[in-house]
């Protein structure tokens, strides 16, 4: 298994994999055929996955959301974990990627829990708001283009009920986000994201260090 986190010394990292991850044949299998993929890197560590679920489950939620699907394997932590007439909107812009997720999600009986949407997600949360669908979620996953990462929260938080949640991925960003050289597009766009939500009184925050940096933000 490689490294997942930045953040762990290399030796604890081989530590933690051995005693801290727990994955299934199938999830396992999603990783592989993903790793053969040259965007791969984009897939979130198995660990992430563990947490969204765990989360999902002490939350008891039912409605979820996800901005960013790839090849599935977020969805499929978050749809497993859901009852089964628990439901996932999962957004996404691409057909090709989430074919593969497809596969994966019917092979673990869960494809009837995810609704996917292929378009640009904005478009879809606002149809959920315009649906009259606010408050009607319990936690939503942010995992799309950095760059409208504030729009995606915006739309998730009200979409949320009082006390739902938000896990917001990459929000460490290998480090890049402390460096103030680096001033990319998606670098400084992040960078803004932690500098608003640190004191955005709407939400309590806890941005937790693993893998890549998982901010979450508790629906006050
Ligand atoms: C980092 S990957 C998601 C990884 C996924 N959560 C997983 O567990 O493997 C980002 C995804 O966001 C999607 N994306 C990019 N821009 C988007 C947009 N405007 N609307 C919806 N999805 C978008 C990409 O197609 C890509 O699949």
């Amino acid at each position: 298994m490689s490294r997942s986190s930045f953040l762990l010394p290399e030796g604890l990292a081989a530590y933690y994999a051995e005693v801290a991850v727990r994955e299934t044949p199938l999830f396992a299998e999603l990783r592989r055929e993903t790793a053969k993929m040259p965007q791969a890197a984009m897939q979130i560590a198995p660990e992430q996955g563990q947490l969204l679920a765990m989360l999902v489950q002490l939350l008891g939620a039912r409605r979820c959301i996800e901005v960013g699907v790839f090849t599935g394997y977020s969805a499929l932590a978050v749809a497993s974990a859901l009852p089964e007439d628990g439901e996932l909107l999962a957004c996404d812009v691409s057909a090709e990627w989430t074919a593969i997720g497809r596969r994966y999600w019917a092979r673990a009986g869960v494809d009837h829990k995810i609704r996917l949407v292929l378009a640009p997600a904005l478009g879809t949360l606002d149809a959920e708001i315009a649906a009259g669908k606010s408050g009607a979620y319990d936690f939503a996953f942010i995992d799309a283009d950095k760059t409208a990462y504030r729009e995606y929260f915006e739309r998730c938080l009200a979409l949320l009920r009082t006390g739902g949640l938000i896990a917001v991925d990459n929000t460490l960003w290998s480090g890049r986000v402390a460096d103030p050289g680096v001033v990319d597009a998606d670098t400084t766009a992040l960078r803004a994201f932690n500098a608003f939500v640190a004191s955005d009184q709407r939400v309590d925050l806890c941005l937790v260090p693993i893998a890549d940096g998982l901010t979450l933000l508790r629906k006050r």
